[in-house]
């Protein structure tokens, strides 16, 4: 079996793209890293492991979302890229991207989803009084952090946790859910 090829978008420290990378086995190759925050430290990470790294800042497209998705798109298509996967990419994508993408761009995201899409997830879960909590990976579709999901990670929320806490422990569940859950994938495709 070849090993599909796969961009992973980030904007930031790029720890979930380490631990892609370290993970990386017969299932899937990571050939690509853009980051849209060209300061992002896991632009470095990527180079360090050898993977071309680009730096495409959203800023200079203004409102125009989609202008910037469509040169986002060109430089996928140009490296053959078969699978996207987001790793703390934080930008919502419009329907041209999603679409152009479907079923082959996941998401990680810091909560057990249907519960806390979007930011704070941790002190969210707090303040809800779970019990539970974790991180999912799953399909993107264009309603955002609602897709098919593709794996959870839970652990307990325990007395005189708070989101720093919390978020620590789900990072390290992260690192071991998104590479299982990227190479599943890329074996069914
Ligand atoms: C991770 O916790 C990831 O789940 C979250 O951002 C962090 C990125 O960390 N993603 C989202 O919140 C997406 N909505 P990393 O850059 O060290 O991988």
């Amino acid at each position: 079996m070849s090993k599909k090829r796969v961009a992973v978008l980030i904007s930031g420290r790029g720890s979930n793209l380490q631990a892609l990378l370290d993970a990386e086995q017969d299932a899937y190759e990571i050939v690509l890293v853009i980051s849209n925050v060209p300061s992002a430290a896991g632009l470095e990470r990527a180079r360090a492991a050898g993977v071309e790294a680009i730096a495409l800042d959203h800023k200079p497209y203004g409102k125009n979302r989609e202008a910037f998705e469509r040169d986002l798109d060109a430089l996928l298509v140009q490296r053959n890229v078969e699978l996207v996967a987001l790793a703390g990419f934080m930008r919502v994508l419009t329907p041209f991207f999603v679409n152009a993408w479907k079923g082959r761009l996941v998401n990680i995201h810091p909560s057990l989803l249907p519960k806390f899409p979007g930011v704070n997830t941790h002190a969210r879960a707090i303040e809800a009084g779970e019990t539970e909590h974790g991180c999912t990976v799953h399909l993107v579709v264009e309603e955002v952090d609602s897709g098919e999901i593709l794996g959870q990670a839970t652990m307990p929320i325990l007395p005189g946790d708070t989101p720093e806490t919390l978020a620590d422990r789900v990072l390290t569940l992260e690192h071991e859910l998104y590479p299982r859950c990227l190479a599943a994938l890329a074996r069914a495709l």
